[in-house]
């Protein structure tokens, strides 16, 4: 079979390990330690009826668009919805790049932006971020067809003020400059107040993370609603089901559980910060659900490898390129360690405990 030739070279993006063991402490892909809201059993349930399984569901999402609408103070038409976030970039990435084109983004940044250009087609330019994991302006490829600029970042955490973002999206207008915000609900801010004054901004929202839907898939993008309606015409016309839809929607109206989620959430990684700090790790200060670990005195494969033998996940990664100021040549890798429970904590720190 002929195999696109593009897509033959490529080795495939490789999500974080999904083991099926109950016992498993899984803190390895940043997903919520809490439970969704209530109310989205509540509607997942109401939804389950013979009618709404045997109809198409809503093409635009329109019933979830009104209620993101009123809570992001945005247009609904501003609006459009995903299978996850990713299913999103996707759609940007058929939308806006040709074949040849050029998609930027940062490094150590989400590995998933290089793999979408090598199904694509296109150049990948991976541009370094600075010791501060800030975007290099001065390196930014000013002819990118697609830029992405995951804010916060993973694996770091750390944050791109409002003013740089809008800096960096006016070195590559008009092509669009895609603020993925897939973290920005444990951050003090978001860029969705540059929406308005800066024309080629996209910013990319996920439920899996702060609202606990991983499991369910939803995302969704919001920018001009010019914009979005071309956008609608490259994605399926049925990209998100009537379940998802329905959790969605349930999700984001019950700001209060949100909020008291995100608030403990945040708590925790404050006090895992300070804890790994004590166990001798480097750790990035953070604003997302993870933080990013590393240490000069051991090697961090032979760690996460400890941990996994006593039940407890996290992600080990490994990049050709760390920030500026990393030796160039030698790989930059670290552990990514997802906020959990408090009890998920402590036993974290005490399985380190034991064998560093
Ligand atoms: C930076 C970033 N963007 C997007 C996603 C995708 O999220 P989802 O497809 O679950 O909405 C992730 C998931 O880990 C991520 O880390």
């Amino acid at each position: 079979m002929t195999v696109r030739p593009n897509v033959r070279a490529m080795s495939g993006y490789v999500p974080g390990e999904q083991l099926n063991d109950p016992e498993i402490v899984k803190l390895n892909t940043n997903e919520n330690p809490y439970p969704p809201s209530p109310r989205v059993f509540e509607a997942v349930r109401a939804a389950l009826t013979p009618n709404s399984l045997r109809k198409y569901p809503q093409p635009l999402g329109d019933t979830f668009r009104k209620a993101a609408g009123r809570v992001l103070n945005v247009d609904p038409d501003a609006i459009l919805i995903g299978n996850g976030s990713d299913d999103i970039l996707t759609i940007l990435t058929r939308a806006f790049v040709p074949e040849g084109g050029l998609i930027a983004s940062p490094t150590p940044s989400y590995i998933l932006y290089k793999s979408l250009a090598e199904i694509q087609g296109a150049r990948f330019a991976a541009v370094p971020l600075t010791a501060d994991w800030q975007p290099d302006a001065d390196r930014w490829p000013r002819d990118a067809h697609l830029s992405f600029v995951p804010n916060p970042n993973s694996p770091s955490g750390t944050v791109i003020a409002p003013a740089q973002l809008a800096a960096l999206a006016g070195l590559v207008s008009p092509a669009p400059f895609v603020c993925d915000e897939a973290y920005a609900d444990f951050a003090d801010g978001n860029s969705l107040a540059l929406l308005p004054s800066v024309p080629n901004l996209i910013v990319t929202r996920t439920m899996s993370k702060s609202y606990a839907l991983a499991g369910i898939r939803f995302g969704f993008a919001v920018a001009r609603p010019e914009l979005v309606r071309e956008l609608v015409k490259v994605k399926d016309s049925y990209n998100c089901d009537v379940l998802s839809l329905a959790a969605a929607t349930a999700a984001i109206e019950d700001q209060d559980y949100f909020r008291d989620i995100r608030a403990k959430i945040r708590a925790t990684r404050d006090r895992m910060t300070t804890d790994l700090t004590a166990l001798g790790f480097e750790v990035t200060p953070s604003h997302a659900n993870f933080v990013w670990c590393r240490r000069a005195d051991r090697a961090l494969k032979p760690i996460y490898e400890a941990l996994k033998a006593r039940k407890i996940l996290v992600r080990y990664m490994s990049y050709a390129a760390g920030p500026v100021g990393h030796p160039e040549g030698s790989a930059y890798d670290g552990l990514r360690i997802s906020v959990g429970t408090d009890t998920e904590i402590d036993q974290l720190c005490a399985a380190l405990r034991t064998f560093l």
